[in-house]
């Protein structure tokens, strides 16, 4: 093997020492950069430069889907296989590329040309069947591919009302485009309680990360609290297969979500905030530095706040909140036992608040228009607008703009769902899988439910990240189950054991499933093991990796009986 020439790393990875551990996801990040993976000479490099136990460098370096500790392709081909891609035909593409170039799913051809994998969602949903072609997302291809020839996706948004999706649409708007920030400047003239009292019971604004937390709480909270340092946190992780909101407001109007991250500062008193970003959006990481450059040009960040970036590396779980804290801190993204709460100790165990994207889009609407203005849409216990993501079999795929309370029904017409004006092929609707893989799904007998915190709750649907996936009759959910099964089990970080055991055994009996073999007990087995995580995991992903599958043997426990015949093809 030849030797590696580490010279150029020492200078790539030199400015990220002074983070300490911290710097380590970075410097990983801009080692692979350079050879492409990560030998164990460039490991035991960084190790040292970066003064953290090489074991742990392994680790990290083991956690993360993204990095790599054998030799890679030139060019990698990352395709999404999840259910809203496989809908459109992600298997066939997957075997095509397969074949043309001669090798597996997780394979690298012999001349290192390229690797092909098959990946977790990749926040395309709406232009399925979608792929990870280096740093490019490329979209809509159809089977029989020959080039990609895309790099940012399109946002295709549609809705009745443009509160939050003003400026998206039409490419990235810079700070020129954006406009003074009016709403952070209003929130200075105000006091920090001010600022908190708009934004709790005023406006009733609650989280859309998929918690439904109040966000005035969290802050409260974080507020009261007397520290030398506090952070705030965007959590731009988005890898809830269905979502892609977080994507098309990050990509087109990346100043509402700084202002809105101003804003949090003020409230609570925090000079130092982070953007904790998913690996596979890589094509947005150029746009964010671009706008907090303008953002600090201007004079909006600078000493008194500013915000840092940090990349993921393919880990579904770093977005719960405390998992993200570690993976910020340069350790494997395991979640924390609370309490203690982030607002108490969070990030470097300092008192933090983390908001998803668009609960920070919300911000300066909130505050430019003041909450009796904002809270004249929506309900009173859901105020405000939504933003759904709507995949599947829709003619119109997209990121839909409504206020909370319109109903499951008038969406799906929007979108041209099964059984709507808009669709000519006479399908029916068979299910709706809401708030992602750890959703459930509705039927057409929840058409009429308004799509609120509160009104889904009372039917035992969660609204989660607003995932709205369609399937029309012809689709046969044990293969998206099977999917998501998977997806589990592969996301689990492993630390607990109902979780970890449970993906698996969960895994095991929805690939029977799918394969039209269960055994008996196995329906008895799913329900026992979903249950079990359930109750006892320790985070929220254990908690719901057995949602959607234990609401499908509620709607359709015909299926889950022993000796049914599956029309799925396996893989
Ligand atoms: C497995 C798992 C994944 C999560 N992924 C995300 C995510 O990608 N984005 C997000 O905002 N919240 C995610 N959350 C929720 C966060 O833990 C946290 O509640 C949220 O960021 C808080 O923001 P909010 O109050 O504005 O909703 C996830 C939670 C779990 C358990
Ligand atoms: S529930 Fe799953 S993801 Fe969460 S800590 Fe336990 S093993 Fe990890």
């Amino acid at each position: 093997m030849s030797e590696i020439d580490l010279s150029p790393l020492k200078p790539a990875i030199q400015s990220f020492v002074p983070l300490g551990r911290s710097g380590l996801l970075p410097a990983l990040h801009a080692a692979q950069k350079i050879y492409g993976w990560l030998p164990q000479e460039v490991a035991a490099e960084v190790a040292r430069v970066l003064r953290v136990p090489l074991a742990d460098v392994h680790g990290v370096i083991e956690f993360y889907s993204l990095f790599y500790n054998g030799p890679v392709g030139r060019k990698f081909i990352r395709v999404c296989t999840d259910p809203a891609c496989a809908l459109k035909g992600a298997d066939e593409l997957l075997d095509h590329l397969c074949k043309h170039y001669g090798v597996e799913p997780g394979g690298t051809t012999p001349d290192l040309t390229l690797t092909l994998e098959r990946s977790p969602c990749l926040g395309l949903c709406e232009h399925a069947p979608a792929a990870l072609v280096d740093n490019c997302a490329e979209t809509n291809i159809s089977p029989d591919y020959r080039s990609f020839d895309t790099c940012t996706p399109r946002s295709l948004v549609y809705g009745t009302i443009r509160e939050l999706t003003g400026n998206c649409g039409n490419g990235t708007t810079t700070l020129e485009k954006y406009g003074e920030y009016t709403a952070y400047q209003k929130a200075l003239t105000m006091t920090p309680d001010d600022v908190i009292a708009e934004t709790d019971k005023a406006s009733g604004l609650v989280g859309r990360g998929g918690a439904a937390f109040p966000t005035g709480i969290k802050w409260g909270s974080a507020a009261k609290i007397e520290a030398d340092q506090k952070y705030i946190v965007c959590n731009a992780d988005e890898s809830e297969p269905g979502t892609f909101k977080d994507r098309i407001l990050l990509l087109d109007d990346p100043h509402r979500i700084i202002e809105g991250m101003c804003i949090a500062a003020y409230a609570i008193n925090s000079n130092k905030g982070y953007i904790y970003i998913r690996g596979e959006y890589p094509y947005i990481v150029p746009v964010l530095e671009n706008a907090l450059d303008e953002a600090r040009a201007a004079g909006y960040l600078g000493e008194h706040f500013d915000i840092e970036i940090r990349v993921g590396a393919g880990a579904y779980i770093c977005g719960e909140e405390t998992a993200l804290f570690e993976s910020i801190e340069g350790k494997r993204g395991f979640p924390r036992v609370k309490p203690p709460f982030p607002t108490t100790s969070g990030l470097f165990g300092k008192p933090t608040v983390i908001n998803n994207v668009e609960t920070l889009c919300n911000l300066p609407l909130i505050i430019s228009k003041g909450s009796a203005e904002y809270r004249k849409l929506g309900t009173e216990m859901s105020p405000g607008p939504k933003l759904f993501c709507v995949s599947g079999d829709v003619e119109k795929p997209g990121l839909y703009e409504v206020p909370f309370g319109v109903t499951l029904r008038e969406l799906l017409e929007m979108a041209g769902g099964p059984s709507t004006a808009l669709r000519t092929d006479g399908k029916k609707l068979k299910a709706v899988l809401f708030g992602g893989a750890a959703g459930a799904f509705a039927t057409s007998e929840h058409l009429d439910v308004k799509l609120t915190f509160e009104d889904l709750r009372a039917v035992g649907l969660p609204l989660g990240s607003g995932v709205v996936m369609v399937f029309d009759e012809t689709r046969d959910l044990r293969d998206v189950l099977k999917r998501l099964g998977k997806f589990f089990a592969h996301e689990s970080c492993g630390k607990c054991y109902p979780c970890q055991m449970g993906t698996q055994r969960q895994m095991e009996i929805l690939d029977r499933l799918a394969e039209g073999r269960l055994i008996e007990g196995d329906a008895a087995r799913l329900q026992d093991v979903g249950w079990t995580m359930t109750e006892s995991s320790l985070c929220g992903l254990g908690q719901t990796a057995a949602s959607a599958a234990l609401s499908a043997m509620k709607l359709w426990p015909e299926i889950f009986v022993e000796g049914q015949r599956s029309k799925v093809t396996e893989r």
